[in-house]
Parts: C-alpha cells; sequence; structure tokens
C-alpha cells in the first residue's frame, strides 16, 4: 500500500509532445528531499524514533550515510531492518524510554496537522513511538496535503476476535463500510480500513475510535502531536508547515 510505483511529478507535457525529462523530478526524488531535509534536524546525542513508509525511507538512509551520534527505536520491523543493516544503533521502546525527535511520514495532512497514518499498516508503533518524543516531524509530499481527512481511508488495527462487532460499532460512528486487509500488523493482528465520507471533526473521531473495544489502535494522530510537516513539492522543492 505504500511506496507505490515511481510517477512523474513536475512535468510539463502537452498532448503528443516529448516529455522535458531533464526537468523531472520523479516522486522518488520529493520524497528524498523532504525526507533527506529532515534528517537534518537530528543530532548528535539524540535518541530517534524512526518512522515507516517510502517518505521516511529517505531520512533513515541520510541518517545511514552521516551516522551521528545517536540511538534509534523502530515503528517497524521493516524499519528496524533497515536501520540497523546501515549501522544505526536501534533498542525496544523500553529500552530507550524517552525520544528527543521522532521522523515520520503519513498518507493525509488536513489544515490543523491532524493525519491520517497507518497506510502500512504500523500505525499503532507508530503512535506509541510518537507519544514518547518530545518533537514529532512528519515528511510528506504533496499529494498528501488535504482540506479534511477521510478520501484515503482510516487504519484500524483490529483484534481477530470479534471483527464484525467492531465493524457495526465503527459504522455507527459513521463509516460507510470496514474492509479488512489481506495482510496482519506486526502485532500479528487484523488491519482494517473504515471508510468515512469525510471527517469533519478529527479529534473526536480518534477519541470515539479509541472508545470501541477490539480496536487496538486507529490511524488518527491529531495535531497536536506533530510539531512540523515536511512537504516535498512536485517540483522538487521542500516547504515547512507549524501551527
Ligand atoms: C505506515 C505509515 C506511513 O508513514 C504512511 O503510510 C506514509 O508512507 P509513505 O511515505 O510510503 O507514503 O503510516 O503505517
Amino acid at each position: 500500500m505504500t511506496g507505490g510505483a515511481q510517477r512523474r511529478a513536475g512535468v510539463p507535457q502537452a498532448k503528443g509532445s516529448t516529455p522535458m525529462v531533464r526537468d523531472a523530478v520523479t516522486m522518488d526524488d520529493a520524497k528524498k528531499a523532504a525526507g533527506v531535509h529532515a534528517a537534518g534536524y537530528v543530532v548528535d546525542g539524540m535518541r530517534v524514533g524512526l518512522g515507516t513508509g517510502s517518505t521516511v525511507h529517505h531520512t533513515i538512509v541520510a541518517l545511514g550515510d552521516r551516522r551521528p551520534d545517536i540511538t534509534c527505536t523502530a515503528t517497524s520491523l521493516r524499519t528496524h531492518e533497515l536501520a540497523t543493516s546501515l549501522g544505526l544503533v536501534v533498542v525496544s521502546p523500553d529500552e530507550i524510554g524517552h525520544l528527543d525527535i521522532t521522523i515520520d511520514g503519513a498518507d493525509e495532512v488536513d489544515g490543523e496537522l491532524n493525519l491520517t497514518k497507518g497506510g502500512g499498516g504500523a500505525h499503532t508503533r507508530e503512535k506509541i513511538v510518537a507519544a514518547m518524543s518530545d518533537r514529532f516531524v512528519i515528511v510528506v509530499d504533496e499529494s498528501k496535503i488535504v482540506d479534511r481527512l477521510g478520501p484515503f481511508g482510516t487504519p484500524l488495527e483490529v483484534l481477530e476476535f470479534a471483527p464484525g462487532v467492531v465493524a457495526t460499532a465503527v459504522q455507527a460512528l459513521g463509516a460507510t463500510s470496514v474492509s479488512v486487509r489481506d495482510e496482519r500488523s506486526d502485532n500479528g493482528n487484523l488491519l482494517c480500513d473504515a471508510h468515512f465520507p469525510a471527517i469533519d471533526d478529527p479529534v473526536s473521531l480518534a477519541a470515539a475510535l479509541s472508545g470501541i473495544p477490539g480496536i487496538v489502535e486507529h490511524g488518527i494522530f491529531p495535531g497536536a502531536m506533530v510539531e512540523r510537516v515536511i512537504v516535498a513539492g512536485a517540483d522538487g522543492t521542500v516547504s515547512e508547515r507549524t501551527h
């Protein structure tokens, strides 16, 4: 669900013309620009939370290249594998206890910096790690910026015990449907996506979803958790959004 095929971004191309490939920036180039920029927030001595996904991947690679004197914790098994393969020191959340900064991706960002996360199914660990952090920095490409959360779907990690009961409770909150993914989370639980037409009040919905027994965690991250969002433009530029 994450890290899909690279697509050309920022390439002016009239019908029937030849693409101006010299000026082209691929979506992955744009993500790399944002990911590398975010790595600049990490300095020696920090305890660092490493997110999951194709954008923060570039942050982790940049840290692996620079090798600052840091200790990290990872939000997924794949991030743990990547970071350790690059020589970064990665320990469990319990061992590290508290984090100076976490850098992670997102699937949607609204004007209040509320987030949808969990496209990669890692949102439970991501939320734990974000909540351990003094600073929570998000890296996205500009396609993730939305007026209101909702179109992506709202990821849910759900216990296998009663997914139908959970889905009925989620639909009572306004979801038109709840789908179940084929893959499981790193924690062995079901991954579902709730489809809300548009989410007017993400903070209230987040609280309501948290109150449904059987939902281990949902993918709405209130903007109050977020310090800044680093946005990769399709033209290769990088900008920042804060409260
Ligand atoms: C994984 C996530 C990711 O951060 C989110 O899906 C963004 O990924 P990408 O940078 O590949 O678009 O929440 O659970």
